[in-house]
């Protein structure tokens, strides 16, 4: 994953590529092991989820370090709640902290002050990988291999499940079943090995989704997954959201769409300058967006 400032240059995690950084990130998230229970009743695995008041995020005063460019910390004394099963999301104009607070969720930013709890756990570097395991990322531009098949990127959502000497012959029969299973769920039957580099913008975030679901996460964050899709596309994306969301997956999602944002989220939170301005209903998200810069 890289982090991208127009006038910095591009920093990853690993400080090597992005394509490192994923799997790392991967490597680090472990995955839960596939119960072969769970293959033969598969929907996505999620349907032992169910929605509840029960906060599966919860941001404390949540500060991250201070950046001279910005003269102040880019997540500035943030405060929220995530319930379990909500389809929430994120907005706020550029450089106003979204996928920050987004890539916080999952340890990937220091934080100077504050606290994040996922399903209660604080999130500490201890019980990272712990953490991990229950939250996929869609990272902004869906972070793909291109040369890579469709079903290859979407096994490559196992690594952190699998230990190196497991994979060197290829995966386990019981996670290809579940690629397969994923791949034709999300309407991706024929392009199972194609190249994702050949594919349309919308199957490449299909794909990405599978990628994210190959953890049997219970949270799901992601960040733009429309942006750079055509009107249709952009609809069928949010639509296997939607789908996930009614399966039980808790959704945070970053948008710029307010349309998108208002058909499909349940709970808006607005982001200016790394604080959360506004936090509540979609509705009227056009004049909640009119008092930034005021
Ligand atoms: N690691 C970093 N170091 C310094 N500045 C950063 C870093 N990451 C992000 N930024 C800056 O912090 C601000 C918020 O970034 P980001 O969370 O990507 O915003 P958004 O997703 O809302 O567009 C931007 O001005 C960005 O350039
Ligand atoms: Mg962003």
């Amino acid at each position: 994953m890289a982090i991208v400032d127009e006038n910095l240059e591009p920093r990853h995690f690993t400080g090597k590529s992005a394509v490192w950084d994923l799997i790392v990130y991967d490597i680090l998230s472990a995955g839960l092991v596939m119960t072969i229970y769970q293959i033969a009743n598969t929907n996505f695995h999620l349907s032992n989820l169910s929605k509840s008041n029960v906060n599966c995020i919860e941001c404390s005063h949540v500060e991250s370090d201070y950046v001279s460019s910005l003269q102040r910390p880019i997540l500035n004394n943030i405060n929220c709640q995530i319930n379990q099963g909500e389809f929430v999301v994120l907005l706020g104009l550029n450089g106003a902290g979204k996928s920050t607070l987004l890539k916080s969720f999952v340890g990937l930013v220091s934080l100077v002050q504050g606290e994040i709890k996922v399903n209660g756990v604080s999130l500490t570097k201890e019980n990272l990988t712990q953490i991990r395991r229950d939250v996929g990322m869609l990272f902004q531009g869906g972070g793909l291999i291109r040369q890579l098949s469709a079903i290859d990127n979407v096994l490559c959502g196992r690594l952190g499940a699998r230990k190196t000497q497991q994979t060197l012959f290829g995966f386990p029969q019981r996670d290809r079943t579940l690629a397969l299973e994923l791949l034709t769920q999300l309407g991706l039957k024929e392009q199972i090995y194609q190249k994702t580099g050949q594919l349309s913008g919308g199957q490449q975030q299909k794909v990405a989704i599978a990628r994210a679901l190959m953890q049997s996460p219970q949270i799901l964050l992601a960040d733009e997954p429309t942006t750079g899709l055509d009107v249709i596309a952009s609809q069928q994306v949010m639509e296997t959201l939607a789908e996930l969301h009614q399966q039980g997956l808790t959704i945070i999602t970053v948008l710029h769409d307010l349309s998108l944002a208002t058909k499909y989220g349940e709970r808006a939170i607005i982001l200016d300058s790394g604080k959360v301005i506004y936090d509540g209903k979609c509705d009227n998200l056009q004049q909640k967006f009119s008092y930034i810069n005021k």
